[in-house]
């Protein structure tokens, strides 16, 4: 009786240490391999040399970092924001990398169907092969604090503008996939706050949760054709950042971009970078009062720099 349990206890035991084991061994080849050996080839083979990749949200922060790397390995870009002169300057900047870039201003809060058509329109006569849906808008707040026109901001750009762009400019990534034989990709910017739930931040985190299950399920849908990835990051050095977030926790968002890009294609949703990964594993970990008290506090105090920014007026999302 002993010697049986013994055995069942070893076997248990086994199976435990090779779960544990191979979990790790995949978190440190998504978090710390795939990251380290991104090569230009590799996206340009996987999607096709000479593609065109359209990004919202582009003109500044992670948007703005996803155009320089793309551009450095070679894609052609449609940039979008609402700045037209911001654009113009990113254009500016990229000029001598031998890309082609366009430029669409227009404001994704807005979600009467010209706003889509301009994005459709600007995409229609090229080889669409990437589309990186970021633009984003956040607010940390008790929801009662949330003055309604905001709510409706953040629903429009975080929820409506992603599934509508997704759902506009899906057939230019499948005509793609299609005419060249290769796949196409869609990244979707999400945020680890929609993967907990997330007191102070609450519609935030409900809309990100939001990307998150349109993302997934069309990577099944559309599994011959399309590589998505549900983009979840931790703090980047943005302007949307309130500076009041843990800096060990808070990197720039060029190693945001190139993280997740070189997991674009070997998984279906990453945190990027490997502290933002490590991160999710801790929160995944403590209990549900505690972490919820934490980010309560801490998403109550970017509140208050958010509102401070405001009435300085350094801020547009709040
Ligand atoms: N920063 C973080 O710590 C963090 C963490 C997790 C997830 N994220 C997510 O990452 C994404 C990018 O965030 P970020 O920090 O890079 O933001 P950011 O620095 O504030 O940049 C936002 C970009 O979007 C454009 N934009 C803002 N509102 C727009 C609108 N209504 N229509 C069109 N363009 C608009 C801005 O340009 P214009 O002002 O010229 O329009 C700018 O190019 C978002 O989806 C965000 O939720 C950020």
């Amino acid at each position: 009786m002993a010697f049986d349990a013994f055995v069942v206890l070893s076997i248990g035991g086994a199976a435990l240490l090779g779960w544990i084991a191979v979990k790790l061994a995949r978190w440190l080849w998504l978090y710390v391999w795939l990251p380290h050996r991104l090569s230009g080839t590799r996206l340009v083979e996987r999607y096709g040399s000479g593609g065109w990749a359209l990004i919202t949200g582009a003109s500044d922060g992670l948007g703005k970092a996803f155009a320089l790397e793309l551009a450095r390995l070679g894609f052609n870009l449609i940039l979008v924001s609402r700045t037209q002169s911001k654009l113009d300057r990113l254009r500016d900047d990229l000029q001598g990398l031998g890309i082609q870039v366009r430029t669409v201003a227009a404001d994704l809060s807005d979600t009467a169907p010209h706003t889509y058509e301009s994005l459709a329109a600007a995409a229609r006569d090229v080889d669409l092969s990437v589309l990186v849906n970021c633009v984003g808008a956040t607010v940390h707040r008790r929801y009662g604090d949330v003055p309604v026109d905001t709510l409706r901001q953040l629903l429009a750009v975080n929820v409506s503008t992603t599934a509508i762009v997704t759902h506009t400019l899906l057939p230019l990534l499948l005509r793609h996939a299609t005419s060249t034989g290769r796949r196409a990709a869609l990244l979707n910017v999400g945020s680890i706050v929609g993967r907990f739930y997330w007191p102070g931040t609450q519609l935030y985190g409900a809309c990100k949760a939001f990307v998150d299950h349109l993302s997934i399920p069309l990577s099944f849908e559309y599994r011959h054709q399309l590589d998505v990835l549900s983009f979840q990051p931790t703090v980047m050095a943005t302007a949307m950042a309130t500076g009041a977030e843990p800096a060990v926790i808070t990197i720039p968002p060029q190693r945001a971009a190139h993280a997740a890009l070189s997991q674009l294609g070997h998984t279906q949703a990453s945190h990027g970078h490997w502290r933002h990964g490590l991160l999710a594993a801790l929160l995944a970990v403590l209990p549900s009062r505690v972490r919820n008290a934490l980010f309560l506090k801490g998403a109550l105090a970017m509140g208050e720099v958010e509102l401070a920014k405001c009435e300085s007026g350094h801020v547009t999302h709040a």
